[in-house]
């Protein structure tokens, strides 16, 4: 049976040690490390930009999976290329040209990522099937950590699994990820989990393999019953 993937989103770590907390989400068996890029303008906060993601690069080998809520987001892919995404997600809502965002990311040989948020219908994706990696379902609007996952997504992951039949895209879901909601996305069909808070909440790096772990088994425990 194939994993669920997790891929802990460091917006929820300590930044003063953001090298060291890459390398123990690592070492806890993190699949993908999820970077939250955030302009203060497409949602209502700002994080951090391209010489950060720059300097965490070498303190792990695992897939840097760049979630980009900047709008627009063009001007900017070459400069996340270098340093050091592997693959890059941005929103549909970003606009104004996703097919040629999304085309502009594999032409960096990057694997190409869209992210819709929760308001928004899986037909804005549909022509684009073919130029993605990655589909990301936001479960919460986004901007910030810590909310509740929005329930009517559940449907939306459904839809998206029918719809990308057997291209090999990832589905991976975003916000308000626990043990908890871990089995309801995995059920309805999503692979990646991201997780912030669920996995750095209070900062106790002796708990991340366990936390990595128990969402991994409740997503992967909910995939077996329902196959
Ligand atoms: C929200 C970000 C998320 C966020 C998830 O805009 O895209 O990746 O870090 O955080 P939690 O897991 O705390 O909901
Ligand atoms: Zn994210």
């Amino acid at each position: 049976m194939t994993k669920t993937l997790i891929a802990p989103s460091i917006l929820a770590s300590d930044f003063s040690r953001l090298g060291e907390e890459v390398e123990a989400v690592d070492a806890a068996g993190a699949d993908w490390i999820h970077l939250d890029v955030m302009d203060g303008h497409f949602v209502p906060n700002i994080t951090f930009g391209p010489p950060l993601i720059k300097a965490i690069r070498d303190r792990t080998r695992k897939r840097f999976d760049c979630h980009l809520m900047i709008s627009p987001a063009d001007f900017y892919i070459a400069a996340f290329a270098e340093a050091g995404c592997d693959s890059i997600t941005v929103h549909a809502e970003a606009g104004p040209h996703l097919d040629r965002s999304l085309q502009a990311i594999r032409n960096h040989g990057k694997k190409a990522g869209v992210a819709i948020n929760p308001s928004t219908p899986e037909s804005a994706i549909e022509y684009v099937l073919d130029r993605l990696d990655v589909i990301l379902l936001m479960t919460v609007n986004p901007g910030f950590g810590g909310q509740a996952l929005i329930p009517a997504i559940l449907d939306k992951i459904r839809r998206v699994k029918a719809m990308i039949g057997s291209r090999p895209i990832h589905i991976e879901v975003d916000g308000g990820i626990s043990v908890e909601t871990a089995p309801l996305v995995a059920a309805a069909g999503a692979g990646v989990l991201v997780a912030g808070s669920s996995i750095f909440e209070g900062g106790a790096e002796g708990e991340y393999r366990a936390r990595i772990e128990r969402l991994r088994n409740a997503a992967d425990g909910a995939i077996a019953k329902v196959a």
